[in-house]
């Protein structure tokens, strides 16, 4: 049986917006209905993804929009880049397009992410609306309006915050996926539990291999609960001045691995996967948390399917890479650790015991 669908509000004041979440919500008209009658309407999505769901969207925008454009970037992390973005802002033009037209970002969070940034840029800002097709951006990428692109040197390191007017996030989008994506998206559900919900992470470990085989049901309480928790924290703190930061948990050792390999070598939920088993060990060495719970954390990530070791980048390579993450400050590096299950914070920890937990979960 099909779950029920539901929505999730993210209260922003005058930026707030729906976290549409079901099934069969790509090719309804309803999932479109109140959004502003722009003149135009621009699909941005990839080469992988747009000849599975570009035309569908395409065909339910033509009943709205006057003119639906399909625009295709290059498929990867590795093109998360100015090259790409200014591809949407060549076929923008190259169309057209005025201040009344409205993206669309058809894809995972890469395209997420560039689309936003590309809305904020062009004609000084146009709307947009996610429509997350990889479990990491139903959960997580297409929620929050933080886009941006990469920088040769760092992660995310180029962008703005930028909320899109809706998120569309269709389960039935998820049956193509392929399943090394699947776990990459399990990292981004597994990382709220520890951060801000113990009981959600007892629903993971107990529902993993349903969520491992697409169980509608078990994907929809996942997409819907991980969404709430996300509102909520972003709700608190839209533009990461504090709490916000617990998202990233895992995310500071992540970062250093993607970088560290070249975007695209690892995915972002398998760097982010690893990434917290580092940051759980992290805070056991700071006294904050037991063995236990870090092991338990690191046997769920590993049955998602994701790695928990990470590459042997060196130790004084992955203090620098970590040393440019967004959360440092004055030239410490900030890491997200679990004080108490369900409970993160920021922390600064020092270099001789972050080296420890390199040396021991790198080969
Ligand atoms: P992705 O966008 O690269 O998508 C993963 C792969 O799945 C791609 O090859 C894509 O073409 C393919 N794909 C997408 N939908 C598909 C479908 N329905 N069927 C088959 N294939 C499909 O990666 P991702 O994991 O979705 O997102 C990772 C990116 O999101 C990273 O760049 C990361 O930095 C970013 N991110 C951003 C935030 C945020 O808050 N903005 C949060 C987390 C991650
Ligand atoms: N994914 C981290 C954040 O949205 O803040």
């Amino acid at each position: 049986m099909k779950p029920e669908p539901v929505r999730v509000r993210i209260d922003l004041g005058e930026r707030s917006y729906d976290i549409h979440i079901g099934c069969g919500l790509l090719d309804s008209p309803a999932s479109y209905a109140g959004l502003p009658a722009g003149t135009a309407a621009a699909v941005v999505t990839n080469r992988t993804v747009a000849p599975l769901l570009a035309e569908r969207l395409a065909a339910v925008l033509g009943a709205q929009f006057k003119r639906v454009q399909i625009i295709e970037l290059p498929d990867g992390e590795a093109y998360k880049d100015w090259t790409a973005l200014n591809g949407i802002f060549d076929a923008l033009l190259g169309a057209a397009c005025d201040r009344k037209t409205i993206l669309f970002a058809l894809g995972g969070g890469v395209i997420g992410d560039m689309t936003g940034f590309a809305a904020a840029c062009f004609m000084r800002g146009v709307p947009y609306v996610q429509v997350p097709t990889t479990l990491l951006a139903q959960v997580d990428s297409s929620v929050g309006g933080k886009t941006a692109i990469n920088h040769p040197l760092g992660k995310n390191m180029i962008g703005v915050f930028n909320q899109p007017l809706r998120v569309i996030a269709d389960l039935d989008t998820l049956d193509t996926l392929p399943q090394r994506e699947l776990s990459a998206g399990l990292a981004e559900i597994i990382k709220y539990g520890p951060i801000a919900d113990d009981a959600f992470l007892a629903w993971i470990e107990m529902n993993l291999d349903a969520l491992k085989r697409r169980d509608k049901g078990a994907l929809a309480h996942a997409v819907k609960r991980s969404c709430e928790i996300k509102a909520s924290v972003v709700a608190q703190d839209e533009r990461e001045a504090d709490v916000r930061a617990i998202l990233n948990f895992g995310h500071t050792f992540g970062h250093a691995i993607e970088t560290g390999l070249g975007y695209g070598t690892w995915l972002h939920g398998e760097a982010v996967g690893c990434g917290m088993v580092m940051a759980a060990d992290l805070s056991v060495r700071l006294g904050l948390i037991d063995t236990t719970y870090a092991m338990r954390l690191r046997a769920i990530i590993e049955r998602a399917g994701l790695p928990v070791v990470g590459p042997a980048l060196g130790v004084a390579r992955y203090l620098a890479l970590m040393r440019l993450d967004k959360k440092s400050e004055a030239g410490e590096t900030r890491f997200v650790v679990i004080q108490a299950p369900g409970h993160a914070v920021v922390r600064v920890a020092p270099d001789a015991v972050v080296a420890e937990v390199i040396e021991a979960h790198t080969r």
